[in-house]
């Protein structure tokens, strides 16, 4: 969950962002994935201490987000209702997608069904992690059959604009100016 709020601002530290309610980012983006897909996380850590970094994801992202609806997102609606924290605060925004989770396009899942994230804080950055996370992954994600993997990312977050090109990933059309997504293929092996 370190990991998780320290990358959270466009891939910086969102420690100063979200004061008010610092574990919101990771019950969002990280810990629905170790409830519902624990056997894609994989961590980066020196044994016997916390994790510096981790990839996550899911392999059938219409049942992951249909799993979420049921299993996940009811007790946090609960614990983190609409009016949790003022309306100008940086946690509102994470608030209401709590109560309308975006669902994924059809026409992005269709040949990339399956989706990631993945953060490293800065001392394990530009050695080589992302790619051996990531390549792992993808060899999960083929075996388990699956076509292609998308994920979304801050239009700001040019460090990782740079590395999904670098990692094969192409650029998917999209009307934000926001955020970019991001698709790759994948050889899914029977
Ligand atoms: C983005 C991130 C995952 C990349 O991981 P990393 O370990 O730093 O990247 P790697 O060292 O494994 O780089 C893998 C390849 O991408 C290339 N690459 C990395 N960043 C790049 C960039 N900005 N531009 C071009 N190429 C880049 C590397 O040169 C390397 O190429 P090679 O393997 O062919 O030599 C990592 O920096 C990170 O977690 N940043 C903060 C959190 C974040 O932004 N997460 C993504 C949120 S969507």
């Amino acid at each position: 969950m370190r990991v998780c709020l320290e990358t959270g601002a466009a891939g910086g530290d969102a420690t100063d962002v979200f004061t008010l309610e610092p574990r919101l980012l990771s019950e969002i983006y990280l810990l629905p994935y170790l409830a519902l897909a624990p056997e894609l996380a994989t961590v980066v850590a020196t044994p016997g201490e916390p994790p510096v970094g981790y990839v996550l994801g899911a392999t059938d992202t219409a049942a992951f987000e249909a799993a979420a609806d049921e299993r996940w997102w009811p007790s946090l609606r609960e614990r983190y209702p609409l009016d949790a924290v003022p309306a100008a605060a940086p946690e509102a925004a994470l608030v209401r997608r709590i109560h309308e989770p975006e669902s994924t396009p059809p026409a992005v899942l269709r040949d990339h069904p399956s989706h990631l994230h993945i953060d490293l804080l800065p001392v394990v950055q530009g050695q080589g992690y992302g790619r051996r996370l990531l390549e792992r992954l993808f060899d999960q994600l083929a075996a388990a059959g699956s076509t292609g993997v998308h994920l979304g990312t801050s239009a700001a977050n040019t460090r990782a604009i740079g590395f999904y090109r670098a990692m094969g990933f192409d650029v998917w059309p999209s009307e934000s100016s926001a955020s970019v997504t991001f698709v790759r293929r994948l050889e899914p092996r029977p």
